[in-house]
Order: C-alpha cells, then structure tokens, then sequence
C-alpha cells in the first residue's frame, strides 16, 4: 500500500489513483488549498454561551427557521449556458474555482457535522447541526455543477481519505469565523458585480450568490458569539493568534485568486480591485469582534501581497524544475516567503477599540 491510500473501516483499500481528475484535486492539501479540520471536541462541547444568550437564541431562532430551505434546486434559470462554448482556459479555471469552493464547503460541513456528532452540549449539538445541513446542502449544489462537466467530486472518499489538520478550538474559531466571513464577502461581491454586468455572467450558479452568502453570514455570527462569550480569546495574547490568522487568510486568497486570471477576465473584473472589495467588506465585519484589523489602505499591504504572489509563482516554477537546483531554489523561495509573512505580520494594525454586536442581516 503506498503512502496516499488508507484502508476504512469496511477493510476494503481506497486508492486516490483510482479517483477522477477533480476528487484528487480535492484531495490534495498544499498550504493554499482548503483543509479537513478536526479538533479537540470535548473541550469545544464545553463552551458557555450564556453570556451572549439574548443574540444566540435569536440567531438560533432563524437558523431553525430554515430560510434557504428551498433555494439549492436549480430552476430553469439554470438552462441558458453552454458549457461546452466556454474557452479552455476559463474552462480548466472555473472547474478549479467550484473544486476549491466545494472544497471550503464540505470541510465545514464534516467538522459541523463531527461537533454535532460529539457534542453532548444542546446548544452546542444544534448550532453545529443547522450549520453542518447548510454546508452539506452548498458542498452537494457546487458538486451538481461539477457533475454537468462529468467530473463530480466523490465526497466520501475525500471525508475518508483527505488528510485532517488539527487545531485547537479557538484556532478553529478564528479560523472558520473569518473563512466564513470572507465567503460571505466574496460571494455578494460576485453576485452584485454580475448584477451590474449579467452578460459577463458565464455560469448559471453565480445567480444563487445572495442568499447563499446570507447562510455563510449567518454561520459566521455563530462564530462571532462563540468568541464573545468567553472574552479572553479576543484579548490578551490571542491578537496575536488573531492577527496571524488575518495575515495567513488574506494572503492566501491573494494569491489563489491570482492563480485564475482568465476567470477573473471572464467575470471583467480585476484581481486585485476584487480582493481588495473583499478585504474591505471583511474589515468592516469583523469589527463586530476582533480587537484590531489589517491596515489594508496601507500601500505597504497591497506591495506585500503582490510580492508573496511572485514568489508563490517562483515556488511553483522551482517544483516543476524539481532536481538539486529546484529544491535548492525552493529553500530560498521558502525564507523569502518567511520573511515576508513577516513583514506583512509587522505591519501597525489598526485598534478596534469597541467591539460592535451581532448582526443579523448583512448591510455590506
Ligand atoms: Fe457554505
Ligand atoms: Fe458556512
């Protein structure tokens, strides 16, 4: 057995050879791509949410009322495309944006759904089951469109074969409050983007972006309470944490986005005015809980960001050249990466002095 299949509980070996083109992109997991995430779930089931009790019954309140319910079925408005017309390089980058998207999706349905499952905490057990329904539904509707190509992820073999990166609660809250957030943020950009511009829109899923982003929303006040209802994980040393999480996620989107040019010509819109709308959407909401933000009008942010996407290409060239020169190269490429994380990291971030509270609408 080689080092990428693992034998399930059925005793019968999986093989990621043995899967299409798009599960094992799915299946990979590089710094940039998104992750399968578990963590310490006994210590999660413990939190308290009494302190935010007002907000939480409310937001649970609509969770429960399931306004989505009957928005992830295609409707005629899905029949107006031709797959086959698209360009192949759009084509190959679209395919990339649904795989990493429906990606992002189903690792938040798989650890919801494993906190509901683990869970003896009630409003633990149902916060982690609306959620875990919502991404199940966002993760199957991407996977449709996927399907139309003939290229469907096999989502059971990825939650049995993906490899999981633990991180410890409160990581798991930064890290899926501003994942979710910036889902949100990414989603409306796109939908009202293709509301100025409908002939631009070249694939039908792009019309079912607002209400989508409103469950990602909704998702991401679930976080926000769950931060605010114990206030040492939003103070103290955990800015740190909070900044570097800010840091590694903007960049990281920097740079993935900058991997689709044709997408982004398609869409008519500019990478970098998009990631920044983005960054600019997501500052604004994270006021709500984060004690300080990314100075992102700063000049000194955008040049950092431009900088690690030349060296993410530099990277990627170095492996492709593979041998002693590349690996050589990839060691330097990898210091310079370091040290301008670092520098990104450094930057004076701006106070958030008075936290805002939850909201339930989206205003952005
Ligand atoms: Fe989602
Ligand atoms: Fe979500």
């Amino acid at each position: 057995m080689n080092a990428h299949s693992k034998v399930p509980a059925n005793g019968k070996p999986i093989h990621v050879e043995d899967q299409n083109e798009t599960t094992k992109m799915a299946h990979e997991t590089t710094l940039l791509d998104p992750r399968f995430y578990t963590t310490d779930f006994d210590k999660l089931d413990k939190t308290d949410v009494s302190s935010v009790r007002a907000e939480w019954d409310v937001l649970i309140e609509q969770m429960k009322s399931d306004p989505n319910k009957g928005h992830f079925k295609r409707t005629e408005a899905w029949d107006d495309i031709d797959l086959e017309s698209l360009p192949e390089g759009l084509r190959k980058e679209l395919v990339d944006f649904l795989v990493s998207s429906l990606t992002a999706e189903f690792s938040g349905c798989v650890l919801y759904k494993e906190m509901k499952r683990r869970g003896s905490n009630p409003d633990i057990k149902e916060l982690f089951s609306y959620m875990s329904r919502d991404e199940a539904r966002h993760a199957g509707f991407i996977n449709d469109s996927l399907k139309d190509f003939g290229i469907g992820v096999n989502l059971g073999f990825l939650t049995k074969a993906k490899k999981y990166t633990y991180f410890r609660p409160k990581f798991i809250f930064y890290a899926t409050y501003l994942s979710e957030k910036i889902g949100y943020a990414r989603y409306i950009t796109i939908f009202r983007h293709f509301e100025k511009h409908p002939e631009k829109r070249f694939h039908p899923i792009f019309k079912w972006f607002q209400e989508w982003c409103n469950d990602e929303f909704s998702h991401g006040e679930a976080f926000s309470l769950l931060m605010r209802s114990d206030p040492k994980l939003l103070s103290g040393h955990n800015k740190l944490w909070i900044k570097f999480f800010l840091c590694a996620v903007y960049a990281t989107m920097f740079v993935r986005d900058h991997a689709r040019p044709e997408f982004h010509k398609a869409m008519g819109i500019g990478i970098e005015d998009y990631d920044m709308r983005v960054f600019r959407i997501t500052n604004e909401i994270t006021k709500q809980c984060f004690p300080l933000l990314l100075d992102i009008e700063n000049p000194k942010f955008l040049k950092r960001l431009q900088r690690m996407n030349r060296l993410a290409i530099a990277m990627g060239k170095a492996d492709n050249q593979g041998g002693i020169m590349g690996r050589i190269k990839k060691v330097g490429i990898g210091a310079a990466v370091a040290a301008n994380f670092a520098g990104l990291y450094f930057m004076p971030t701006i106070k958030n002095e008075i936290p805002e509270t939850s909201r339930l609408v989206p205003t952005w």
